[in-house]
């Protein structure tokens, strides 16, 4: 079996967005492994409209070109990794959005997240794990947190010093939630090839 193929997705759009910087430097650690692929997804990229279909594409082909791009890119991968900040207490509205705009690319695949803001982003995180059963997708436990002192220190709102200040806080913690992300990728993609070779026999 091929090593697993896995996409690191911003999930803020806003122009003024600081998730560049914890986007780059994660994409940075991934690519300090040799068990899985790492693709950087802008969700940016993809110009996504409003949620305006007639169902989920579960229940019904998407229309719009945009979306459906969109789920051609989500569909090459074989697990996830929000990059997300906290907007009021959630996750970006974009990046619900473009949870809500593919439904088949997600199933039976695993998802975990980067969370950046005061509290980690925890709240943004926990809404992506209940999200994440209802796209019959694999939420696993371990997930990156960058939050509290750490945050404030790094982010330019305050002390503007940058990741790389704080790294050796969160570098444990990238490469336990790897770990656990392409255990499940790889069983997932397994079961995914064998139910794939059973319905094709
Ligand atoms: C609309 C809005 C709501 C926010 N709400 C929260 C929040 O609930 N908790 C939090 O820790 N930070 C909150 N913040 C601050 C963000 O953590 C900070 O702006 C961060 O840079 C946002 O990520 P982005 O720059 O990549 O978009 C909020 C920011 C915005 C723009």
């Amino acid at each position: 079996m091929t090593t697993p193929k896995i996409a690191l997705i911003i999930g803020s759009t806003r122009d003024a967005r600081w998730a560049d910087e914890p986007a780059n430097w994660l994409l940075e650690q991934a690519k300090t492994r040799d068990d899985f692929e790492v693709e950087l997804v802008d969700l940016k990229d993809f110009d996504l409209p409003l949620f305006n279909e007639a169902a989920s594409n579960l229940w019904a082909p998407s229309t719009d070109p945009k979306a459906i791009a969109w789920q051609q890119k989500i569909a090459e991968f074989d697990g996830y990794i929000w990059l997300t900040a906290e907007y009021n207490h959630s996750m970006p509205a974009a990046m619900k959005n473009a949870m809500d705009q593919a439904y088949n690319e997600w199933v039976k695949k695993p998802v975990t997240a980067f969370g950046y803001g005061s509290m980690g982003a925890v709240r943004s995180v926990e809404h992506l794990r209940q999200i994440a059963v209802e796209l019959q997708m694999v939420p696993i436990r371990s997930a990156l947190h960058l939050g509290g002192a750490d945050f404030f220190q790094a982010h330019p709102i305050a002390g503007g010093a940058g990741i790389a200040a704080v790294e050796d806080n969160l570098k444990p913690s990238a490469q336990g939630m790897f770990d656990d992300l392409v255990w499940w990728a790889n069983a997932t993609k397994a079961a995914r090839e064998e139910e794939a070779q059973a319905k094709a026999a």
